[in-house]
C-alpha cells in the first residue's frame, strides 16, 4: 500500500443511496437554477425558497442510508491506518452517508446539510429539521441569521488549508463519483499528480478530467468502489 492517500468523492457515490446527483439529464442543475438557490445572492433577494430547496434535500436524508461504497471506504480507511498509512477522504458532498456508515478523517469540503451557521455570531449548529427565517440562533438568541452550512458558488470551500497539504504528500488519489466540472475539487488531481501520486478516478462515465488519471475504471460506484478496496486490502 502507498502511505499516503487522499480520496476525493462527489454525488455519483450516494446516488444509488437515492440522492441525486447534479448534472446528470435528471439531476438537481437539470431541474433547478443554481444561481436561483445556490449563491449569497440568492439567500439575500428569497431566503425563503433557498431554505425551502435545502429543508426539503435535508428531509431526504432521514430516509437514506449509506451503500456499498460509502462502507468499502470505511473497510479500505481502517485497513490503511492499521498499516501505518495517512488517510484522508475528502466529499463534495452535503449528505451525511459518509458519516453514516462510520468514516473518520472525513471532509466536508462543501459544507453539511445537517448543520447551519449563524451569520450574526458564526456559531455552527446541528440542522436535523427546518430552518427558517425566524428561527432565533441558540448561541447569540438573534433571529433572522441562520443559513444552511453549505458552500455556495463564490464562497470559499472548507478545509482548503488541510486539504493541500494532504494533495501536496500524496501518493495515491482516487476520485469517485464527481464529475470533475466544479473548482477547486476538479483541479486536486492535477496537483496530485505533480506531487508524484498516481491518480486513479472511478466513476460511471469517463469525465472531462479523465485523461488527467492513470487509470480509470467506469461503472456504478457499489461495484466499483468495494471491488477496488478489495484489491487494496486483499
Ligand atoms: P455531478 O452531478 O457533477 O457529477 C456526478 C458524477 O457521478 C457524474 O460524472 C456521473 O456520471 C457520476 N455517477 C452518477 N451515478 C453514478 C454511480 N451510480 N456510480 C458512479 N458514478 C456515478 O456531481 P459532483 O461532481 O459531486 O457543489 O458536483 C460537484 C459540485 O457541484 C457539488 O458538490 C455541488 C455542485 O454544484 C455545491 O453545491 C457547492
Amino acid at each position: 500500500m502507498s502511505s499516503n492517500l487522499v480520496i476525493l468523492t462527489g454525488a455519483g457515490i450516494s446516488a444509488e443511496s437515492g440522492l441525486g446527483t447534479f448534472r446528470d439529464p435528471d439531476g438537481l442543475w437539470a431541474r433547478f437554477d443554481w444561481r436561483e438557490l445556490a449563491t449569497p445572492e440568492a439567500f439575500a433577494a428569497k431566503p425563503e425558497e433557498v431554505h425551502a430547496f435545502y429543508n426539503a434535500r435535508r428531509a431526504g436524508l432521514k430516509t437514506s442510508t449509506p451503500n456499498a461504497a460509502h462502507h468499502a471506504l470505511v473497510e479500505l480507511e481502517k485497513a490503511w491506518i492499521a498499516r501505518g498509512g495517512e488517510f484522508l477522504l475528502v466529499t463534495q458532498n452535503v449528505d451525511d452517508l459518509h458519516d453514516k456508515a462510520g468514516s473518520e478523517r472525513l471532509v466536508h469540503m462543501h459544507g453539511e446539510l445537517s448543520k447551519m451557521r449563524c451569520e450574526h455570531c458564526g456559531y455552527v449548529h446541528d440542522a436535523f429539521d427546518e430552518i427558517t427565517t425566524d428561527l432565533p440562533c441558540l448561541n447569540c438568541r438573534r433571529a433572522g441569521g441562520l443559513r444552511p452550512h453549505i458552500v455556495w458558488f463564490g464562497e470559499m470551500p472548507m478545509e482548503m488549508d488541510l486539504i493541500f497539504d494532504q494533495l501536496g504528500s500524496c501518493d495515491l488519489f482516487v476520485a469517485i463519483g464527481t464529475s470533475g466540472t466544479v473548482y477547486p475539487a476538479a483541479g486536486f488531481s492535477q496537483v496530485a499528480k505533480e506531487a508524484g501520486a498516481r491518480c486513479i478516478e472511478i466513476n460511471l462515465e469517463t469525465t472531462d478530467t479523465s485523461p488527467v488519471f492513470d487509470e480509470v475504471r467506469n461503472g456504478q460506484a457499489t461495484q466499483s468502489v468495494p471491488a477496488w478496496v478489495a484489491e487494496m486490502v486483499g
